[in-house]
């Protein structure tokens, strides 16, 4: 995509951290911007901000495990600005712990937010921007859904998190491969972020009650999330940054979107156990902070539930 000036970009989850950062960038490239947020009160507050900075912007209370509130943003999209260019399905929640003790409504939560929002965004904005690039040989589409490095790696007391973002990952090059029998003028990236300091180790504060599991953190979720929290305060890359090079990957035409470079080594580590048949690496050898993470988890495990 080379031409973001009065184009329109959809962000989910818009209303704090990567989603707000995206929002940031895309108004100061001229384009007009649609936020959705299921937190109204961090929706408004971008709203605003984006206004006040003389963006055009408009906010859509949104679920994304929601297919109708999906539906109804779209419905907005293109009743306010006529068309898309932009979609970012980016609004996410993370849990921990040893995979086991995710609860059912854990993996409902999850799945809903993390899986279902991006499959409604695709399912529901594809044919939109493809209808666009029928009509018009000037029109530009792009997509980003927003993976992890957990989309990579499946990492100790993260799984629920790690299958969602591995399925978010399948689910983006299943896209790029489709895409790419109907249209030149409509694209796709998925980014795969590591540590990255916002809003995501609170993401209980959006956990709708009739998911919630009612009951206390196990002590292998405690200390996942304790040690999750720690790893996204002192995140490397800030959202910004990650903003910054997400554009340039649009502009570029990249499908893989990396802002960690260092991680991809584990990448290529695992990649290569796989074609191997070797068993998983550990994902704590060699690498002292890991190794102290992993005795935090063990000691927790010691611990009555
Ligand atoms: N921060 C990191 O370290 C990191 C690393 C890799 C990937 N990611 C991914 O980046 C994306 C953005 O997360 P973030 O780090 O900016 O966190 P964040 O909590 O700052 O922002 C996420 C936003 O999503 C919204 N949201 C939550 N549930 C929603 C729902 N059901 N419908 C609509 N909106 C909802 C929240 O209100 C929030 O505004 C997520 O997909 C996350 O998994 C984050």
């Amino acid at each position: 995509m080379q031409q973001f000036s009065n184009g329109v970009a959809v962000i989910t989850g818009g209303g704090s951290g990567l989603g707000k950062a995206f929002s940031m960038y895309a108004a100061a490239r001229g384009m007009k911007i649609v936020l959705a947020d299921v937190q109204q009160d961090a929706l408004d507050a971008t709203v605003s901000e984006l206004r006040a900075s003389g963006a055009q912007a408009i906010g859509v209370r949104t679920d994304v495990s929601n297919a109708a509130d999906v539906q109804a943003l779209a419905d907005a999209a293109m009743s306010t600005y006529e068309k898309v260019n932009l979609l970012f399905n980016n609004a996410g929640v993370t849990a921990g712990g040893v995979v086991w003790e995710n609860t059912e409504k854990d993996w409902n939560w999850l799945l809903g937010v993390n899986l279902h929002g991006v499959i409604h965004g695709l399912r529901i904005f594809t044919p939109l921007m493809l209808k666009s690039a029928a009509s018009d040989p000037d029109y530009e589409g792009h997509i980003v859904n927003t993976a992890s490095m957990a989309g990579l790696l499946a990492g100790v007391a993260s799984g629920i998190y790690s299958v969602s973002k591995h399925a978010v990952l399948a689910l983006s090059e299943a896209l790029f491969q489709d895409l790419n029998l109907v249209s030149e003028q409509v694209h796709c990236s998925v980014l795969c972020p590591s540590y990255v300091p916002t809003g995501i180790g609170s993401s209980e504060r959006n956990r709708p009650d009739s998911l919630s599991s009612n009951t206390p953190l196990t002590p292998s979720q405690r200390v996942a999330k304790e040690l999750s929290q720690d790893a996204i305060v002192n995140g490397p890359v800030s959202a910004n940054r990650v903003a910054e090079i997400t554009f340039e990957a649009i502009e570029k035409q990249r499908f893989y979107i990396y802002t960690h470079p260092d991680t991809l080594l584990a990448v290529r580590n695992r990649f290569d156990h796989i074609v191997d048949q070797q068993n998983p690496p550990l994902s704590f050898e060699g690498n002292p902070s890991r190794s102290a993470r992993r005795t935090r988890l063990l000691d927790a495990l010691q611990q009555p539930a």
